[in-house]
C-alpha cells in the first residue's frame, strides 16, 4: 500500500504565503492521545471517542516568531505496529518531533526508548524531540511519576512536558518549545556554516518564501 493513500491532510493547505515550514512528527504508543492532542492544538477541540489513526494524517497551523510567519505541518502517526513501515517513511525530513506516552499506561511510557531508537534510526541527525507525558488530567489513574517522566527525558536529551489534550494543559506550550528549539538549532547551525540550515542537505534559510512542500511529500 502506497503511503500516500493514507494521506488525508486537513488545515490551511493551499496557503503559500509563509516564511519556513516546519514539518513536525508525533509519535508513540496507540491510544496514548496524539491525534487528540493535535485536534486540542489546530481545532481547540476534543472527543472522548477512540477513533484510531490509520497509517497517518496531518494538519497544518500557522505560527509566528520573531515576526516570521512559520507554517507548521503536523503530522499525526498511527501508533498501530501494523503501520509502522508507512509511518517511519515520514520521519525523514522532520525537524521536530512529539514523543508522547499516557501517563495511566506504563507499557506506553516502557516503549518510549524504542520510539527514540526510531527517530535516531529513521529521522535527522539534529531532528529535535519533545517527550509528552499525555492524559495528566486522569491523576487518580496515574502509574508513571511525574519524576519518571523528567528523568527519561534527561537520559534521553529530550525537553519534556506532562500534557492534557482533554484539559487543554501544556499543549500549545509543547509545541511552542519544539518550534523554539527547532529555530535555536537553526541559527546554532548558520552562526556556523550559512549554508546549512536544518540539516536538509538541499534546504537553503532564505527570506523569501519557500515553495509549498506537497502532503504526501517526503521532503
Ligand atoms: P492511535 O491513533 O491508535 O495511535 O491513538 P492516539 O494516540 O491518536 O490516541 P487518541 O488521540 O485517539 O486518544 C485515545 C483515547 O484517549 C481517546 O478516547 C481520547 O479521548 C483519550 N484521550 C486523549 N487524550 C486525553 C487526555 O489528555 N486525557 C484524557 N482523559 N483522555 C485522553
Ligand atoms: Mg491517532
Amino acid at each position: 500500500m502506497a503511503a500516500t493513500q493514507d494521506v488525508k491532510g486537513k488545515g490551511e493547505g493551499g496557503d503559500q504565503n509563509f516564511d519556513y515550514m516546519f514539518k513536525l512528527l508525533i509519535i508513540g504508543n496507540s491510544s496514548v492521545g496524539k491525534t487528540s492532542f493535535l485536534f486540542r492544538y489546530a481545532d481547540d477541540a476534543f472527543t472522548s471517542a477512540f477513533v484510531s489513526t490509520v497509517g497517518i494524517d496531518f494538519k497544518v497551523k500557522t505560527v509566528y516568531k520573531n515576526d516570521k510567519r512559520i507554517k507548521l505541518q503536523i503530522w499525526d502517526t498511527a501508533g498501530q505496529e501494523r503501520y509502522r513501515t508507512i509511518t517511519t517513511a515520514y520521519y525523514r525530513g522532520a525537524m521536530g518531533f512529539i514523543l508522547m506516552y499516557d501517563i495511566t499506561n506504563e507499557e506506553s511510557f516502557g516503549a518510549v526508548q524504542d520510539w527514540s531508537t526510531q527517530i535516531k534510526t529513521y529521522s535527522w541527525d539534529n531532528a529535535q524531540v519533545v517527550l509528552a507525558g499525555n492524559k495528566c488530567d486522569m491523576e487518580e489513574e496515574r502509574v508513571v511519576s511525574v519524576d519518571s517522566g523528567r528523568l527519561l527525558a534527561e537520559q534521553l536529551g529530550f525537553e519534556f512536558f506532562e500534557t492534557s489534550a482533554k484539559d487543554n494543559i501544556n499543549v500549545k506550550q509543547t509545541f511552542e518549545r519544539l518550534v523554539d528549539l527547532i529555530c535555536d538549532k537553526m541559527s546554532e547551525s548558520l552562526d556556523t556554516d550559512p549554508a546549512v540550515t536544518t540539516g536538509a542537505p538541499t534546504a537553503k534559510l532564505t527570506d523569501s518564501a519557500p515553495p509549498l512542500q506537497q502532503p504526501g511529500c517526503n521532503c
